[in-house]
């Protein structure tokens, strides 16, 4: 399974790239508004730190503003992704971006005829949106699963990133539901790695060791 951050922090970006966690970056204009900074500035930015695909959102509704949008942020970088919104004017603007070789990255899926549309149109990735769903009652995770089904029973290569992640559980079972990638906000990193036993699995080591120095000469 990939990696990728929903941030668009820089300083997390590159301490969790030290780790060797980070396969890509997604960002969308929420989390790019939350940084306050200039939107070409900062993907150019953070596609300097990951070589992996960035996903960088358009603002456009219609499908001539998205295309015109998705040919721009395109031009920024390699590894640039497009990330187009899933209506009607999206899935136009994601076939013809993809018909231009520009990889897009259609997000807001909440159903699985909306994952199959956009992987028809010829989306590189597609983005359920777990936490929203759950908000409401229904079952991210199972959408997931269905997605996963339909895109291997027809040979699709879409890859399902899982999207809206606010907990453990969801990256958990996102990878048991077979998504491709899973996108990490920043503010659940430290339960990837962290568990409190290690934690006092390490003081208990710490406090044996120190025992030792004591009675060794
Ligand atoms: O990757 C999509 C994500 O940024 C949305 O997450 O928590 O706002 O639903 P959330």
């Amino acid at each position: 399974m990939k990696f990728f951050l929903d941030t668009a922090n820089l300083e997390e970006i590159k301490r969790i790239v030290k780790l060797g966690l980070v396969d890509g970056v997604t960002t969308n204009p929420s989390i790019i508004a939350k940084e306050g900074a200039d939107f070409k500035t900062r993907i150019q930015e953070i596609c300097s730190i990951v070589s992996g695909p960035v996903s960088a959102e358009v603002i456009g509704l219609t499908a001539e503003e998205m295309i015109q949008e998705g040919r721009e942020i395109a031009s920024w970088a390699e590894n640039i992704v497009v990330k187009i919104p899933m209506t009607e004017a999206g899935l136009e603007a994601t076939y013809q971006l993809t018909q231009e070789n520009i990889k897009t990255n259609v997000t807001l899926i909440f159903t699985e005829a909306q994952g199959l549309m956009a992987a028809k149109a010829g989306a590189t990735y597609i983005s359920p949106f777990i936490g929203r769903l759950d908000d409401i009652g229904a079952d991210g995770i199972s959408l997931v699963k269905n997605l996963k089904g339909v895109l291997q029973a027809y040979g699709f290569e879409t890859e399902i990133i899982a999207a809206s992640i606010r907990n453990l559980d969801h990256l958990v079972q996102s990878s048991l539901a077979g998504a491709h990638i899973a996108t990490i906000p920043g503010s659940i990193l430290p339960s990837l790695w962290n568990h409190p036993l290690t934690t006092s699995g390490i003081e208990t080591f710490m406090k044996d060791w120190g025992k030792l120095q004591g009675t060794v000469s």
